[in-house]
């Protein structure tokens, strides 16, 4: 089976674990990622090329894809995890902040997806589909107080994948959600610190009594990735240990 895999948001965080995984597991991985280069640790694997592509541009995706469609015709996997959170509430946001997270967290996913589309047609079949993975947020499914423009990314992200869904399913691709709750990655510990000025609260600890890892949603991506997982299509799939699942008043 053909194991080539475009992660993009490969350079960090979720994404990054994602692509290391992969690695150990055998596939042949394209990173993108918006800084210069990858982290030394996986940087000299040799099934593993890094492209620099800032999500925000249309023309540098498409130049990341030609780069790619040079080496390779077929894909068999695209996850999408790059992502931001900026905080702050709808009446001071800024334009500009509110125009990154649309351009990286909804319009990324939409123009990565678009240029793959024939090299992952190149891998289906109706009994085993190529996998399209979206990172998206349980802040889509159960938004937060400043957290109201990446909170309508990540919902728009979701309908976009479960649309591609229903689109793509009969050329053999299948497209998924994974919705993390709060994860250790540098992001939360980023918006932890913004949302002391802001007012945005992580959901913190989960009903199961931790925040989430990069190892708990790459276990899921991985699970959609399987063969276990070829009759999931259109799912958006929360990885935040019960979080969202009631309102925790104790
Ligand atoms: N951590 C959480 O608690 C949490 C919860 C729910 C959902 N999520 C989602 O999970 C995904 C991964 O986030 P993370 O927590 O792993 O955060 P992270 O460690 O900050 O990683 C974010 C990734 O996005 C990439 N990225 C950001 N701007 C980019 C741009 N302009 N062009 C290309 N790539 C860009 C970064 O790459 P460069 O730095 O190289 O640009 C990095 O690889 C995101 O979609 C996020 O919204 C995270």
């Amino acid at each position: 089976m053909d194991k080539t895999v475009v992660v993009v948001g490969g350079t960090s965080g979720i994404g990054l674990r994602a692509v290391e995984r992969l690695l150990e597991q055998g596939w042949t991985v394209w990173a993108l990622g918006s800084r210069e280069r990858l982290s030394a640790v996986v940087a000299d694997e040799e099934r593993l090329t890094y492209v620099q592509c800032d999500v925000r541009s249309a023309d540098a995706i498409r130049e990341a894809f030609d780069r790619i469609r040079q080496s390779c015709s077929s894909l068999r996997a695209l996850i999408y995890s790059a992502g931001v959170n900026i905080t702050g509430e709808l009446g001071t946001i800024s334009l500009e902040d509110a125009d990154v997270m649309f351009d990286i967290n909804l319009k990324g996913p939409w123009l990565t997806l678009r240029e793959a589309i024939p090299m992952l047609r190149e891998s289906a079949a109706p009994d085993d589909p190529a996998r399209v993975i979206v990172i998206g947020s349980i802040g889509g499914i159960r938004p937060k107080v400043s957290g109201g423009i990446y909170g309508a990314t990540k919902a728009a992200a979701h309908v976009l994948a479960q649309v591609a869904a229903a689109e793509l399913g009969p050329q053999g691709i299948a497209v998924n959600v994974v919705a993390p709750g709060s994860t250790d990655t540098p992001m939360i510990a980023a918006a932890t610190k913004a949302g002391a000025e802001s007012g945005y609260r992580a959901s913190g600890t989960s009903p199961l009594g931790r925040i989430g890892s990069p190892d708990d949603v790459a276990d899921v991506i991985f699970f959609l990735l399987s063969d276990a997982a070829k009759y999931v299509n259109g799912v958006v799939l929360p990885v935040d240990g019960g979080t969202r699942a009631a309102y925790n008043n104790r």
